[in-house]
């Protein structure tokens, strides 16, 4: 479930056309199916209807208010990963007691506010940062709720960029440190152990990595409680990937299926951090050719230049998706409406003063033409929530179709907004 199919020619969003959206708000210009969105948060949800569970929508993959309102009020907890998020999630409406808190370097700041708020959890990261929950804690005669972040060294066989769960990684206490941590931790008054937490990378379509890191965080819990630590909760974290050029992926039935049997044995609920299943399908950026030109002949090329390689220069870029500069990432490319010209080899790139600035590259496109509406799917996760201001672009507008309407969810930033910060 996505949101967008073609009606005829014209590619739509639950009935309504991407054209007249991007004639009524312009582009660059992201655009959200609420129904997708909740299609497939409700999907993760029945997934895992046998084992008492909480997903925590992780706000990093986009936590635009509206997106973040509507996952709220369709039973989703947050995942937050800065104080900035956590502020997010607050003004989204969510209650303190729905919000963990992860991430590698918590500020000494972040970390009283989460402590004030009193939210779920905090996932501690290492040993440094249990002892300053514990001392920030003392100070506050408060005692924090803690899961202690593993890193079980279990390879996630994702972009190097976006794997967590190796040993060489930054993220989590190495897997043969967390009993002694959690023995340490049971003596201090300000801290309380009450969950284990993995998150092993991003994009994982190899269910054997979240396997194991469950397998992992099972036999740890069962370790911890037999030296009286209660544990409550295993955090699964998030991870379980899309498929970004229409090949079969595990999807959260399947994820489920692997494991609950796992997890299941413990007696322990599970909380999940889903970002990119939830929202990555359910968006896709409007973009309008701003130039068509002749590619030159490559280094690469062994035959003769072809005047038919093309640049289809858009008026976005790295500015508004950075994950195929990143992370190589492939993400489909597809006129809006769909013509019968010719198809030409194109690379797809956007306007920005960088030669990585390449959203596609060697795509069989229909002829371009100067003005035309082209769709990058499967963006609506690590989209918008990366977009920058490089070359003094201005952050996209952005739009959710609901019953059969588009909405403005976010206004396109003016450069007197981008300026006002400078003294
Ligand atoms: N929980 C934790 C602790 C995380 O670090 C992340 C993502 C998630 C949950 C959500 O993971 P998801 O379900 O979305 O895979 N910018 C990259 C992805 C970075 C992911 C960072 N952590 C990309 O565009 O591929």
């Amino acid at each position: 479930m996505t949101g967008f199919s073609r009606e005829g020619a014209a590619l739509v969003c639950d009935g309504v056309a991407l054209d007249r959206i991007a004639a009524d708000h312009g582009t660059p210009l992201y655009v959200y199916s609420a129904d997708a969105i909740a299609e497939r948060y409700r999907a993760i949800d029945a997934a895992f209807a046998g084992c008492p569970h909480a997903i925590h929508y992780a706000l990093k993959a986009n936590s635009t208010l509206a997106i973040a309102r509507l996952l709220r009020s369709l039973g989703s907890h947050a995942d937050a990963n800065s104080g900035g998020e956590i502020d997010v999630a607050l003004r989204a409406g969510f209650i303190p007691a729905q919000i963990v808190f992860t991430g590698v370097g918590k500020t000494a700041a972040e970390l009283a506010q989460a402590i004030d708020l009193g939210v779920r959890t905090i996932n501690v990261e290492s040993a440094g940062e249990i002892e300053r929950v514990d001392a920030l804690s003392r100070e506050r005669q408060a005692r924090t709720r803690i899961a202690l972040r593993v890193n079980p060294d279990v390879d996630a066989r994702t972009h190097p960029h976006i794997s967590t769960g190796l040993r060489t990684n930054k993220f989590g206490i190495p897997i043969d440190e967390v009993k002694t941590l959690g023995a340490r931790a049971r003596t201090l008054d300000g801290v309380q152990i009450v969950g284990l937490h993995a998150h092993v990378g991003s994009q994982i379509t190899d269910l054997e990595p979240l396997t194991r890191a469950a397998r992992a965080l099972v036999s740890l819990a069962r370790e911890l409680r037999a030296d009286r630590t209660a544990v409550e909760h295993l955090d699964l974290g998030g991870g379980l990937g899309v498929s970004y050029d229409g090949s079969p992926v595990p999807d959260a039935r399947d994820y489920a299926d692997a494991v609950l049997p796992i997890v299941r044995e413990s007696g322990l609920s599970i909380v999940l951090e889903p970002g990119r299943q939830i929202i990555a399908p359910a968006g896709i950026l409007l973009a309008r050719v701003v130039d068509v030109k002749n590619a030159g002949a490559r280094t690469s090329d062994l035959g003769p230049r072809t005047s038919d390689r093309l640049f289809v220069v858009l008026d976005a870029g790295m500015t508004e998706l950075l994950r195929p500069m990143l992370y190589n990432a492939f993400h489909r490319i597809e006129p809006v409406i769909r013509t019968d010209a010719p198809l030409v080899s194109c690379d797809v790139v956007g306007p920005l003063c960088e030669s990585s600035d390449i959203l596609g590259r060697e795509r069989m496109l229909p002829r371009p033409q100067v003005g035309e509406l082209y769709a990058i799917l499967d963006t609506g996760a690590y989209g918008s929530a990366m977009a920058s201001n490089y070359n003094r672009r201005l952050l996209p507008a952005e739009v959710m179709i609901e019953d059969g309407r588009a909405r403005l969810i976010r206004r396109r930033q003016t450069i007197e907004e981008l300026l006002a910060l400078e003294l």
